[in-house]
């Protein structure tokens, strides 16, 4: 070769380099790092859930703009799908806010934490979120419920309710009486809020879905001015509450839940409620779905491990293919510029049964073992 083609090639050759990774997509989890695309565009889809369906999996999430106008809905729920968890296609959005001043999801409204499941029965894909009502701030805390004949949509919505109207709670046995809600005698001021919602239906904010082995559903949420979750069953459609929930830890505060399970018991991580801001995760577990729940502390170990790592529970997400592989999600909020909220994504690894939480700046899922 050439002298002069020599030094061509040697000058081209940062550029061929830069271009080739404006659209590089990440080959490892960069907890909290920027987060490709297919078209280079960092990923948008926070406090979301993923379905897994037949080699794909559809990720959902609140879709945000810049400023503090993203912390409510300006554009509707994103969806993405891959087939290795690393490489995400935009698959565009699947639930639209509306422009029907008269319609719950009008944008400006606040829809958060999408989750969407598959109902076999029906053939439909259901997606629960939580929704506040534009310009009302939080207060509305209620369930918003959409549906589509296809994963990525469009998804119609349906409705927004508070679930659970005129209904008791069911306890798990294990719960002593003594601490079954008294209607005539709220015992305290979180059983109070639960009597003061009792007709109307109960608040439902922070929240995730399951199904079980048996293709049961549960919707499970932040209620009671978020001092109490609640665990609720859903009917055969996946679409309406039966009127079967149980409360888990009344007056505890936690938020942010989701949920999995391994060998027959199951595992939920949430957080405690300060905003957008991080706090310590916690665990619970339990043997029965209902509970009784038991709180296990924080999972998350070492540096960062007292405000999870700058992060807040989305959901839990069973790694296909792999037994107990369990990604555990989080984001990183943002709340000055919602956009840039990031994804923080950790491995959960497994001491004598109990989940535990690491940092890692880059990891992949040879770390689960093959
Ligand atoms: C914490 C919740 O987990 C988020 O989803 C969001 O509702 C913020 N609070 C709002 O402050």
């Amino acid at each position: 070769m050439k002298a002069t083609k020599l030094v061509q090639i040697l000058v081209l050759l940062p550029y061929v380099f830069i271009l080739s990774n404006v659209n590089a997509q990440q080959q490892t989890f960069e907890p909290a790092a920027i987060w490709k695309d297919n078209n280079g565009i960092h990923i948008n889809a926070h406090g979301g859930g993923v379905l897994y369906q037949k080699g794909t999996y559809y990720w959902f999430g609140e879709h945000k703009v810049e400023g503090s106008k993203g912390n409510t809905a300006q554009v509707g729920v994103h969806c993405y799908t891959s087939k290795d968890l690393y490489h995400w296609k935009d698959a565009g959005i699947a639930l639209s806010v509306s422009d029907d001043p008269e319609s719950d999801i009008v944008r400006g409204c606040i829809i958060e934490r999408p989750k969407v499941i598959y109902n076999k029965r029906t053939r439909k894909y259901v997606m629960w979120f939580h929704l506040e009502l534009k310009d009302k701030g939080y207060w509305a805390a209620r369930a918003g419920l959409a549906t589509a004949d296809r994963p990525t949509g469009p998804y119609t919505f349906i409705k927004s309710l508070r679930p659970n109207a005129g209904k008791m709670p069911f306890y798990p046995s294990g719960i002593p009486v003594a601490e079954h809600i008294n209607v005539e005698k709220p015992a305290n001021n979180t059983d109070s809020i639960f009597c003061r919602d009792w007709k109307g239906g109960q608040m439902c904010r922070d929240m995730t879905l399951y199904v079980d082995d048996d293709g049961k559903a549960y919707h499970i949420f932040s209620s009671e001015e978020n001092m109490t979750l609640h665990i609720a069953e859903l009917d055969k459609s996946y679409t309406s509450h039966t009127g079967k929930f149980s409360r888990v830890y009344p007056g505890f505060q936690t938020e942010a839940p989701a949920i999995f399970k391994r060998n027959g018991k199951y595992y939920m991580i949430g957080s405690a409620c300060t905003g957008w801001a991080p706090n310590a995760a916690r665990l619970f577990v339990a043997s029965s779905i209902y509970g009784p729940w038991k709180y296990e502390g924080n999972p998350c170990q070492g540096e960062g491990a007292g405000l999870t790592y700058g992060g807040q529970s989305t959901f839990i997400l069973p790694v296909a293919g792999k037994k107990n592989a369990f990604i555990f999600m989080a984001d990183k909020w943002q709340p000055k510029n919602a956009i840039d909220g990031r994804y923080i994504w950790l491995p959960i690894t497994f001491k004598a049964e109990k989940p535990e939480l690491s940092w890692a700046d880059s990891w992949t899922l040879n770390s689960f073992g093959s």
